[in-house]
C-alpha cells in the first residue's frame, strides 16, 4: 500500500487537479486547514500582488464525504482565478470570436533559467507559452493541496511537519531579508534563497537501505530538487560533514538509544532513526526579470532581450510551504508502506503495535 498523485494544471489554465490514491479511509479531512496552507503558500514578503488576487481554496470531487475519506481516490482541484482574463488565450479548445484578453500573441522571447527554450525544443512548440504554462510554479498550489492531506495523516500518528525559512538572499535576519528584497526589488532583480524542513514525532525504521526508490534520504531530496527552482538539497548537516572528522561527525549512541547529536537529521542509511528529521533546501534567484537578461528572438533568429513577465521579486516563504508539503508527502507514503490498512483506523493500530515492539529502545 502506498500513496499516489498525479498532478495536472496550466498556470493560466481553467484549474489545477490532482488524483491522490491510496489514502486510508475515515481520515477527517478540514478544508479550513487545507486552505490555510493554500494562503501561506501565497503570502510572503516578494511576491508578486497578484498573488493576493487570487486566494486559491480546494475543492473536492471525489473520495470524500461529509468530511472523511472513503478510501478511494481524492480529486482535488484548486481554480485559477485569473483564467477569465485568459478565456481566449488559454482556452483548451479552438477559441471562438476575436483574440481578447492575455496570452493572445506567441511568446518567442525565452527566458534564460526558465523552461522556455528547453521546453519548445524538446517538444517543438512555437509558442513559449506551451512550455511555460506547465513549466510555472503556479501548480505546486495543488501539491500543497495534497501535502495537506498527508499531514493530516501523519497527524494521526503525532507526526508534525514544519518548513521554515533560512535566508533570503544571503541575509538571515528577518530586517535584513526585507531589505534584501526591497533592494532586489528596487534593481528590477530577483533572490533566492534557504529553506528548512523539520518533521518532528517520525518512528525509526520509515525508509529502507538497499535502493534509491526505498532509501528515505534519496526520495525526499527526489522530492525537494522536484520543486521548481530548488538547486539544492541537504541532510542533517550535509555539506558541512564533507570537511569534519568521522569523529565529530555521527551521532554517539547512548542508552535508551538516545542520541547526543543529530547530524544525521534523523536519518541514517536511508531509514529514519526516531530522530528529528531535518532536510534542507536552496533556491535559485527567479529567472524572470523585469531588467531581462539577453536572449534570442526564436521568429527572427536575432538578439532579443527576455519575456518580461508579472513575476515575483523573491519567493522563498512560499517555497518553504511547498518543501513542508513534499516532505510530508514522501514521510506519508513512507507511512503507508510501512503500516499499510485499508481504513486509518487499521493503520493507527499498526503503528501502535510497532511502537510497543520497540518499545524497550526507548527506555532510560
Ligand atoms: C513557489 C514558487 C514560486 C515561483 N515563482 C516564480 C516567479 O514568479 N517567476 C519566475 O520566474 N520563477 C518563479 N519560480 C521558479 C520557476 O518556476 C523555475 O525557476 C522554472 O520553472 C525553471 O525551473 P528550474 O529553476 O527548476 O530549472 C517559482 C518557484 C517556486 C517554487
Amino acid at each position: 500500500m502506498s500513496l499516489g498523485l498525479v498532478v495536472a494544471g496550466e498556470s493560466h489554465g481553467p484549474a489545477l487537479v490532482a488524483i491522490v490514491t491510496g489514502v486510508p479511509a475515515g481520515l477527517v479531512l478540514d478544508k479550513d486547514a487545507i486552505d490555510a496552507d493554500l494562503r501561506r503558500r501565497q503570502e510572503g514578503y516578494g511576491r508578486s500582488p497578484h498573488q493576493q488576487l487570487e486566494q486559491d481554496e480546494v475543492e473536492v470531487l471525489a473520495g470524500l464525504r461529509h468530511g472523511r475519506t472513503l478510501g478511494t481516490p481524492l480529486a482535488l482541484v484548486v481554480r485559477n482565478r485569473d483564467h477569465r482574463n485568459w478565456l481566449w488565450g488559454m482556452s483548451p479548445w479552438p477559441p471562438e470570436g476575436d483574440p481578447s484578453g492575455k496570452g493572445t500573441k506567441p511568446v518567442t522571447l525565452p527566458r534564460p533559467g526558465h523552461a522556455d527554450l528547453p521546453g519548445v525544443l524538446k517538444f517543438g512548440h512555437a509558442d513559449v507559452r506551451d512550455s511555460l504554462e506547465r513549466a510555472s510554479a503556479r501548480h505546486t498550489a495543488v501539491h500543497v493541496a495534497a501535502g495537506a492531506v498527508a499531514k493530516a495523516l501523519l497527524r494521526e500518528l503525532d507526526v508534525d511537519v514544519e518548513g521554515t525559512v533560512l535566508a533570503i538572499g544571503g541575509a538571515v535576519d528577518e530586517d535584513d531579508r526585507r531589505a534584501a528584497i526591497d533592494a532586489a526589488r528596487a534593481d528590477r532583480d530577483t533572490l533566492g534563497g534557504v529553506v528548512e524542513v523539520l518533521a518532528t514525532g517520525c518512528p525509526p525504521g520509515l525508509g529502507s537501505y538497499a535502493t534509491k526508490e526505498e532509501r528515505l534520504d534519496a526520495r525526499l531530496a527526489a522530492a525537494l530538487m522536484g520543486i521548481q527552482a530548488v538547486k539544492g538539497v541537504e541532510i542533517g548537516d550535509g555539506f558541512a560533514l564533507a570537511g569534519r572528522r568521522g569523529t565529530e561527525a555521527h551521532d554517539e549512541i547512548e542508552p535508551g538509544l538516545r542520541r547526543r547529536t543529530n547530524r544525521a537529521g534523523g536519518l541514517e542509511a536511508g531509514v529514519t532513526n526516531g530522530e528529528p528529521l531535518l532536510v534542507r533546501a536552496a533556491m535559485k534567484p527567479l529567472p524572470t526579470l523585469m531588467r531581462p537578461l539577453d536572449s534570442v528572438n526564436l521568429a527572427t533568429g536575432e538578439a532579443a532581450q527576455a519575456l518580461v513577465e508579472r513575476s515575483d521579486t523573491a519567493a522563498v516563504e512560499a517555497l518553504a510551504v511547498v518543501a513542508e508539503a513534499a516532505v510530508a508527502w514522501e514521510l506519508a507514503r513512507a507511512v503507508r508502506e510501512k503500516f499499510g490498512g485499508d481504513s486509518l483506523a487499521d493503520l493507527v493500530a499498526a503503528h501502535r503495535a510497532y511502537l510497543g515492539r520497540i518499545a524497550w529502545s526507548r527506555t532510560p
